[in-house]
């Protein structure tokens, strides 16, 4: 495993990370056996930095976390989590007010019940769970996760940014206020190349990248047959339009795998060649994934030729009713 630094933090963080939402619907003693022995899986194979939220089973996916950092003593392993609006909307709109997302005391609240959950004594990162540029011009959310951050609760202060609009963030790097930026990118998504990572690097401020696999649609595995139950939030994602462009997408680039080479392992590999990229933070849940996942980097990027010709794929996409 390679590490990279987390902006000004100055950590060295593993640049393959673990995305902890899908351990949230995990459920059931055998189940957490299961996902508890993919976190250790990670961290044995050199993994050092857990992304998970309160939102992911309401402390669920934290307690996971918790457990995998007690079990492992002798390791430094960064912890991110993240606080949920307070009306528990995803995305953030523009009509959303600081008040009906973040207010101070909501902040507070939901920071200590994350820390319960997880059983720990305080988390290395904690992010805003949606974002708006706007709430920059009200820094009562600003001033409590520093008043958090002075108590020893929290060791840093980052913002995950709604899905297709990574120029909803480029003002927070640019203001100075936040640690780190949790943003999609991917073969796909590469917006965040044109405003926001040009800050970050500016601003030395900490990347993380989500959404690798672009929710499925990268793995190469989603067909126009797919289906998912209605629990699934997939199930309202990947609507019938959705679907068939996720696919003629997919299958664009399936010609363009080397032999020996998986799809994920492609789109993990096209993400590592940017180095304003701090980690890539994979949602994994089976054995199996997770060791695929952290072998690419020792792997590394993908020869500069092939990251040429992936990089004609950038897909632009609008906001949308489903997007979510
Ligand atoms: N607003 C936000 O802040 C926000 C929103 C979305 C996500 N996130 C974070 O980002 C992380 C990643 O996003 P995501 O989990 O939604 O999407 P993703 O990483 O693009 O895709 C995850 C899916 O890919 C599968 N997968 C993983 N590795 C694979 C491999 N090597 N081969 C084939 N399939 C593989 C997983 O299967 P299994 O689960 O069965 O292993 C899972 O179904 C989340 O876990 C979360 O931590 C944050």
């Amino acid at each position: 495993m390679k590490y990279r630094k987390f902006g000004r933090t100055g950590w060295r963080i593993s640049e393959i990370g673990y995305g902890m939402w899908g351990m949230g619907a995990w459920k059931g003693s055998e189940i957490d056996e299961e996902a508890l022995r993919s976190l250790q899986r990670a961290v044995d194979l050199g993994c050092n930095f857990f992304d998970t939220a309160w939102d992911y089973g309401k402390g669920y996916s934290e307690g996971l976390l918790g457990k995998t950092v007690r079990a492992n003593p002798g390791k430094k392993l960064y912890t991110a989590t993240k606080v949920p609006p307070k009306n528990f909307k995803w995305p953030a709109r523009r009509h959303f007010t600081l008040d009906d997302c973040f207010p101070p005391d909501h902040i507070e609240e939901y920071t200590h019940k994350s820390l319960q959950a997880a059983g720990l004594e305080s988390f290395d990162l904690m992010q805003l769970h949606t974002w708006e540029d706007a709430w920059l011009e009200d820094g009562r959310w600003y001033k409590k996760l520093d008043d958090l951050r002075r108590q020893g609760l929290i060791r840093a202060i980052g913002i995950s940014i709604n899905r297709w609009e990574p120029w909803n963030g480029v003002r927070a790097v640019r203001s100075g206020l936040v640690d780190s930026v949790q943003v999609i990118y991917n073969i796909f998504d590469q917006n965040p190349e044109d405003e926001l990572f040009p800050a970050c690097r500016e601003m030395d401020v900490g990347v993380i990248a989500r959404v690798p696999f672009d929710e499925g649609t990268l793995t190469g595995k989603l067909t126009l047959d797919s289906r998912w139950p209605e629990t699934d939030w997939r199930h309202s994602y990947f609507v019938p339009e959705n679907l068939k462009s996720s696919v003629e997408h997919a299958d664009a680039l399936k010609p363009l795998t080397p032999e020996g080479m998986t799809l994920p392992e492609m789109a993990l590999r096209f993400i590592l060649a940017n180095h304003t990229v701090s980690t890539i933070i994979p949602g994994m849940r089976k054995l199996h994934n997770v060791e695929a996942n952290m072998a690419a980097s020792e792997a590394g990027p993908l020869p500069a030729e092939l990251q040429s010709e992936l990089r004609k794929h950038r897909w632009v996409r609008e906001v949308t009713e489903w997007s979510q």
